[in-house]
């Protein structure tokens, strides 16, 4: 038996390319590198075609592209891309618009390596079944403009929406959805132990409340760290517990030095705010209370980035929290935005959840 081509299969970052060229230059074969002849087709990045048509149009388009190379011989293929299965397209309507995703930023034709450099990612964490405030980040997100999504994990948990929700970020494609401790309670594949009454009680209404569709998504949701190309790292609590919180400088300063790249996302504490790690010293930004705090990234820097929470805001402000990573501008951008909290509240009452859930929605603890 004669082989003619190699192909390397992997998910999107996870230097597949690197590794293709590699080994095609110690064989003398030719490199093929799928996404980037995916984008020439599309002219569009990769991550625009997730985010606006899903991974299953992204698959189809992969098939034809991989037929294409099928005669050529004495080629190393780097395939693959992708976070994980596709999620299916459903649901449409619990999500208000269905054009939440930017148009592709820039120009047509760039490698999947510069795109994972320029791309502008949505940062949504802490949802907790508040669908109402997803509905109005998403529609905010969406006039300002991004290329992916990142879920920081807690989609579920507190309010009355979970199944809504999970359909919502579905619909989204996100590039990447990590689990938060509610997920993980409330899917039913850890205990309660060390949740106070109020979210214990939350949880079990969760749990009985979601189909065993969306129990099953959240219960196969990955757990943090996940990387994000040679940049970004996400997690939900800490890069070296998931289930760990960052309140303060010493908290900031350990997950700071145990992360492995220069910018680390994370949720858990429901409070916004970016630790920046520059020399010896430590920083704080974007806690001002302020609708729109844009801070600057040196690339000489490390960052730990609270995007805040979007569906249970706890800084003493109702308004819903997220934030927008801008690689391109090398900024990370965090909006607070109102939304019909009343409705959220009312939904809460509805359900025969802890009155406390709703009333907390109102002032934001
Ligand atoms: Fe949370």
């Amino acid at each position: 038996m004669t082989v003619d081509k190699v192909y390397l299969v992997g998910f999107m970052a996870a230097g597949k390319t690197t590794l293709a060229r590699a080994l095609g230059r110690r064989l003398g074969w030719r490199v093929e590198d799928v996404d980037d002849r995916i984008e020439a087709r599309e002219g569009r990045p990769v991550a625009s075609i997730f985010a606006r048509d899903g991974e299953a149009y992204f698959r189809q388009v992969e098939r034809a592209v991989l037929l294409d190379l099928l005669p050529i011989r004495d080629a190393v293929v780097a395939t693959g891309g992708g976070m994980r299965p596709a999620a299916p397209r459903i649901n449409r309507r619990a999500c208000g618009s269905t054009d939440r995703a930017s148009p592709p930023k820039g120009s047509s034709n760039r490698s999947s390596r510069q795109w994972t450099r320029d791309v502008r990612y949505l940062v949504l964490s802490d949802i907790h079944g508040n669908l109402e405030a997803l509905e109005a980040v998403l529609a905010d997100a969406a006039a300002r403009g991004y290329d992916a999504a990142l879920v920081l994990g807690d989609l579920v948990g507190y309010g009355a929406d979970p199944n809504a929700v999970i359909d919502c970020i579905r619909a989204l494609s996100p590039l990447a959805v990590i689990r938060g401790n509610h997920d993980k309670v409330a899917s039913g594949i850890e205990d309660a132990e060390g949740f106070n009454a109020v979210a214990r009680s939350a949880v079990q209404w969760t749990y009985e409340a979601l189909s065993p569709e969306h129990r099953e998504y959240i219960a196969t949701l990955a757990p943090g760290p996940q990387f994000i190309g040679e940049q970004i790292e996400i997690c939900h609590g800490t890069p070296f517990d998931e289930d760990a919180y960052v309140f303060d400088e010493l908290d900031a300063l350990r997950a700071i030095e145990s992360a492995t790249r220069p910018i680390c996302l994370f949720g858990h504490t429901h409070l916004p705010i970016v630790f920046i790690r520059s020399g010896d010293g430590l920083d704080l930004a974007g806690a001002d209370g302020e609708a729109t705090a844009h801070v600057a990234l040196a690339t000489t820097a490390r960052y730990l980035v609270n995007p805040g929470s979007v569906g249970q805001p706890r800084d003493g402000d109702p308004r819903a929290a997220y934030a927008i990573l801008d690689m391109a501008a090398r900024v990370v951008e965090l909006y607070r935005i109102t939304y019909p909290v009343e409705t959220a509240q009312f939904k809460i009452r509805e359900a025969g959840l802890p009155e406390v859930l709703a009333r907390r929605l109102g002032v934001g603890r």
